[in-house]
């Protein structure tokens, strides 16, 4: 006998734009944490990214300060905030959940306790992979500081580590409980860091807006000259079309075979392997994405002239778009990037499916791939390169 059984279960959260989170006059954590009078008190712990935290050297006060301020509301921070070592470290292995673990086990936080996340990508994947693990999900509130983690990375349902060398091997798919963008966070990064999440907008606007692209072209001067205004639009809009497929186009957790919002990425993810992460996600992604946009018009999905625009946004914002490790090689003489595709590949569980524009500002998945295709790609990419700007990823 054989009875199937099922279950919905519906998700729901909340993404918010603000300034100064942490001003004693801004409630919007306060209501997003404050408990029913029938509960008792919430409890939250915040881990930061240490950087941020040295850019920030007040933050640790203002937070103190917020929560005393806001204690009618019934919150309180459980210990003082923790710093975390940032950047691509913080995904290296198990050992930043592990004690991440411990402090939850030390402060007895539970299911309904708060995990407030401040933090670039990094942080943002490797804390709240802790926190959905750990008594099998505590509530995580995302504060991301980065253009990539306010443009993509803070906003989605998922959340890794790195392991054995393979970039996000272990990973749950959790939804926050919510999301909070404070541009004023983003002031503080370094060029690089900067920009590097321009290039998620990018990526997201060639695939699925291209009006979108439109108005980052037309930003492009602003962006570069590190205008805040213009970078909360990008942000903002980047957002909306990221959490508009994640919420509505059928497939959140990726169980299908197919990772939309992954277009440009199967190179780059090898790309920051290859490169032992000299570059940053983001700008593997540039690179990913003006190649594979080269590819697309080899394959007649995109005018030769929408793929140079595309090309040509990417290197106005600064982005280097060529990168030497393209030129390493296996024994058997073929690249080493297109490891990547076989990566992909097991990822997706046998079947390869990518991403590709279908015309500017539409998307439809190709399921095969043509090295011989992607060598003209590259030959094209490698023309197009242009100069290392200020502050660009150094040789
Ligand atoms: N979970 C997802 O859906 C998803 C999506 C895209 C990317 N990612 C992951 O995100 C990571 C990349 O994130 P990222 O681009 O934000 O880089 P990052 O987290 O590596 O941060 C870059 C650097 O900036 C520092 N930093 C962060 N915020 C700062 C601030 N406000 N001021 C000064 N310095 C600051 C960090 O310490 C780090 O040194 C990658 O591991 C990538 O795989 C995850
Ligand atoms: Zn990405």
């Amino acid at each position: 006998m054989r009875t199937d059984w099922s279950f919905d279960v519906q998700y729901a959260f909340p993404v918010l734009f603000t300034r100064d989170v942490f001003a004693a006059d801004n409630g919007v954590l306060a209501d997003l944490m404050a408990p029913a009078d029938d509960l008792p008190v919430a409890r939250a712990a915040v881990w930061i990214d240490a950087a941020v935290l040295a850019a920030h050297p007040g933050l640790t006060r203002d937070i103190h300060a917020w929560f005393s301020a806001h204690a009618s509301r019934r919150i309180a921070l459980a210990a003082a905030p923790e710093g975390v070592d940032g950047g691509e470290a913080a995904k290296n292995g198990l050992g930043l959940v592990e004690g991440i673990a411990r402090t939850c086990v030390e402060l007895g936080l539970c299911r309904h306790s708060y995990v407030i996340i401040i933090g670039g990508g990094a942080v943002l994947d490797a804390v709240g992979l802790a926190a959905s693990l750990i008594h099998r999900g505590l509530r995580q509130i995302r504060l991301p500081t980065t253009t990539l983690g306010q443009c993509d990375a803070g906003l989605g349902v998922k959340n890794a580590v790195n392991l054995l060398g393979i970039k996000n091997l272990i990973g749950t798919f959790t939804p926050p409980w919510a999301v909070v963008d404070d541009a004023r966070f983003l002031v503080s990064q370094d060029d690089r860091t900067w920009r590097a999440g321009l290039a998620e907008a990018v990526k997201v606007a060639v695939i699925k807006d291209a009006g979108f692209l439109d108005r980052i072209e037309a930003l492009v001067p602003a962006l570069a000259a590190r205008d805040l205004a213009a970078m909360e639009e990008v942000v903002q809009r980047s957002a909306e079309l990221h959490l508009q497929h994640i919420t509505t186009a059928g497939d959140p957790f990726e169980h299908g075979s197919s990772r939309p919002l992954d277009f440009g990425h199967w190179s780059a993810h090898r790309l920051e392997v290859l490169t032992h992460h000299r570059l940053q996600h983001g700008e593997a992604v540039a690179i990913g994405v003006a190649l594979d946009a080269c590819y697309a018009a080899a394959i007649g999905r995109l005018e030769d002239r929408d793929a140079e625009r595309i090309c040509g946004v990417l290197a106005g914002l600064g982005f280097r778009l060529w990168d030497p490790c393209f030129d390493l090689r296996d024994a058997d003489g073929r690249r080493q990037v297109y490891g990547g595709l076989a990566q992909f590949r097991e990822h997706l569980g046998g079947r390869l499916t990518l991403a590709m524009p279908a015309g500017l500002g539409r998307r439809a998945d190709i399921d095969s791939f043509d090295e011989a295709v992607c060598e003209s790609a590259l030959e094209r990419l490698r023309r197009l390169q242009r100069p290392v700007s200020r502050g660009g990823v150094p040789a």
